[in-house]
């Protein structure tokens, strides 16, 4: 008798034998970009905390969706940053708001080309930089909801294709679900950050979007890092409100949570492998400590092994290069 009987070994002699058994798909096509335009600049502001990102123009914004359609990305993830900041946020659901104006320029450049999703929230357009309006000094959630039912109206009319409320809002899906009906905006996915954890991963999207918190922090509305079970509370009562997609976020420190949510609710799947995610890779490259396409393509695998059906990543142009689009 020889030994061993099974050398697992013999499925990865080759590269070619490799390609045959990989059992994950990564391609350009799960993939969505991020974008930040900026209100009342004249060039485009580089984000020092994430390096290749930017803060756009409108005409910046237009190039970059551009280039990322032609790099085989198809689904953009659009942030605004407007030129004033009110308590109520007003800015968000201003038709002639910055989002907005992204929206319609997007649109014009990529027409169906590519999938535009709005991101939702009022932490870009407060003057105290929370995800709501305020009482005291804690987020009132359903006087907030007013808000981000309005927010969501004019996204879509401006030519969202969905919508992603990421405020973590009780109740957030089915008040916008409802507004959007109520506007004839019946066939506009809801995309929901139903499970978003109060990470320190966010750090470098803060200074992108120009959205920390004044004072305080989002602990009484995102979710505690140890808790998954309520997490799995969460997806399913935001699929209950109506949620299209439900995304979890952050995406690396969370592969358990992505994993237990595609098999206990078999719903599209979505993760953020968000902006601190990304400078741990981009930093420790540039120090020559790790080599970065690697690490990105291993990390965005290691998301749709988990589960991630998408993957929303600041990676999402490079890698739609180096996977071939
Ligand atoms: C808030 C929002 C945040 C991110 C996406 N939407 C920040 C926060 O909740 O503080 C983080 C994304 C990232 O870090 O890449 N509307």
């Amino acid at each position: 008798m020889s030994f061993p009987t099974h050398r697992p070994r013999r499925l990865r002699r080759t590269e070619a034998i490799r390609d045959l058994v990989r059992e994950t798909d990564l391609a350009p096509r799960h993939l969505v970009a991020p974008l930040f335009v900026k209100e009342g600049i004249a060039e485009p502001a580089p984000i020092s905390s994430m390096p290749g990102h930017a803060q756009h123009t409108l005409e910046s914004l237009r190039k970059q969706g551009r280039e990322l359609a032609e790099a085989g990305i198809r689904a953009l993830l659009l942030f605004g940053i407007p030129a004033g900041k009110d308590p109520e946020g007003s800015e968000a659901w201003s038709e002639e708001g910055i989002a907005q104006q992204g929206l319609r320029a997007l649109r014009e450049e990529l027409g169906e080309e590519v999938v535009l999703i709005a991101d939702l929230c009022l932490c870009e357009y407060t003057d105290h930089g929370h995800c709501g309006v305020l009482s005291g000094e804690d987020v009132d959630n359903d006087r907030t909801l007013e808000r981000y039912r309005r927010v969501a109206t004019s996204q879509a009319a401006a030519g969202a294709d969905l919508v992603a409320p990421s405020g973590m809002m009780d109740g957030q899906v089915a008040a916008i679900r409802d507004a959007l009906d109520a506007e004839g905006f019946t066939d506009t996915p809801i995309l929901a950050y139903a499970a978003k954890f109060a990470s320190s991963f966010y750090g470098p999207f803060r200074e992108a979007a120009e959205g920390a918190p004044r004072f305080g922090d989002r602990r009484t509305h995102q979710l505690d890092p140890a808790n998954g079970d309520e997490a799995l509370r969460e997806i399913r009562q935001d699929l209950s409100e109506g949620a299209d997609i439900v995304m979890v976020k952050p995406a690396l420190a969370c592969l358990d949570v992505i994993r237990r949510a595609s098999e206990e609710t078999g719903a599209p799947i979505a993760a953020y492998n968000v902006s601190g995610e990304y400078a741990m890779v981009k930093a420790a490259a540039e120090r020559g400590w790790l080599d970065e396409r690697q690490a990105a393509l291993e990390v965005l695998t290691a998301i749709r092994r988990a589960g991630a059906d998408l993957v929303v990543t600041y990676h999402a142009r490079d890698a739609a290069g180096w996977l071939g689009a």
